[in-house]
């Protein structure tokens, strides 16, 4: 049998469909490397900065609201660099990051326009915006946006998206687990919803609904998404 190794352990605590599969999938698509540095929103415990330091040798840190959560993973590391703030005001100078990672995390941030504002002003021009998150297949009204929703999204905000993958498998297995532990999905999608655009039902959410990976590139300042 396979040795368990601390990472495989650890995924089991991440919050988010695909786990470590997908943050490894965004690291090599942004083609993080070694003493960049880079910023994790809604970091939760942490687990996702401790794997970008330990494989990837970046300074990685991360930023959430939840303390909690923060301590949770200051518990199980200390000298883990997670930090108490918004997404929506990042304690990082103009400029200064290579890259910011968000991991099922976009979604439910009260006010993504000023998280993807702030996005573009700590990163250095040329560095990436690495998202997974949900995505509608096609009916906008089902309570997420679709592909098309999210590139002009992230065009007005100065980015270019150099690749996307649909991920529906993972998400997939990631409701199936919840509903094997909970019985039902409907928490899950509650607490997932994207807040723009209300609350999903759960029946309308798993015909609709799918998950993303992809990675864009900072090539304009955010002036762009003071238009419109
Ligand atoms: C679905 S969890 C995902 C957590 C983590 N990325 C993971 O994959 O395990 C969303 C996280 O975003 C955090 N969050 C929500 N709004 C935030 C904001 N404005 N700034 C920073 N973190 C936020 C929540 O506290 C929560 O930890």
């Amino acid at each position: 049998m396979m040795e368990m190794t601390k990472f495989d352990e650890l995924a089991e605590a991440v919050l988010r469909p695909g786990g470590l599969i997908l943050t490894r999938w965004l690291a090599e698509a942004s083609e993080f490397r070694q003493g960049m540095q880079v910023v994790d929103l809604g970091c939760g415990t942490g687990i996702t900065v401790e794997y970008l330091r330990d494989h990837y040798a970046l300074q990685a840190s991360g930023v959430d609201l939840s303390k909690e959560r923060l301590e949770l993973g200051q518990k199980r590391l200390p000298e883990l660099p997670l930090f108490l703030a918004s997404a929506e005001s990042l304690p990082f100078a103009d400029g200064s990051l290579d890259g910011v990672m968000a991991e099922c995390s976009l979604s439910v941030m009260e006010n993504i326009e000023k998280v993807l504002a702030e996005a573009n002003r700590v990163l250095v021009m040329g560095g990436r915006l690495a998202i997974s998150d949900l995505y509608s297949r096609e009916d906008p009204g089902a309570g997420a946006m679709t592909f098309v929703n999210w590139n002009s999204l992230l065009t007005r905000h100065g980015f270019n998206v150099l690749c996307w993958k649909d991920q529906v498998k993972y998400l997939k297995n990631f409701v199936a687990g919840f509903i094997m532990k909970h019985g039902s999905a409907e928490e899950l999608w509650q607490c997932l919803r994207q807040r723009r655009q209300g609350a999903f039902k759960e029946r309308e959410a798993s015909h609709h609904i799918s998950y993303f990976s992809l990675v864009a590139v900072k090539e304009a300042h955010r002036i762009l998404a003071r238009k419109g």
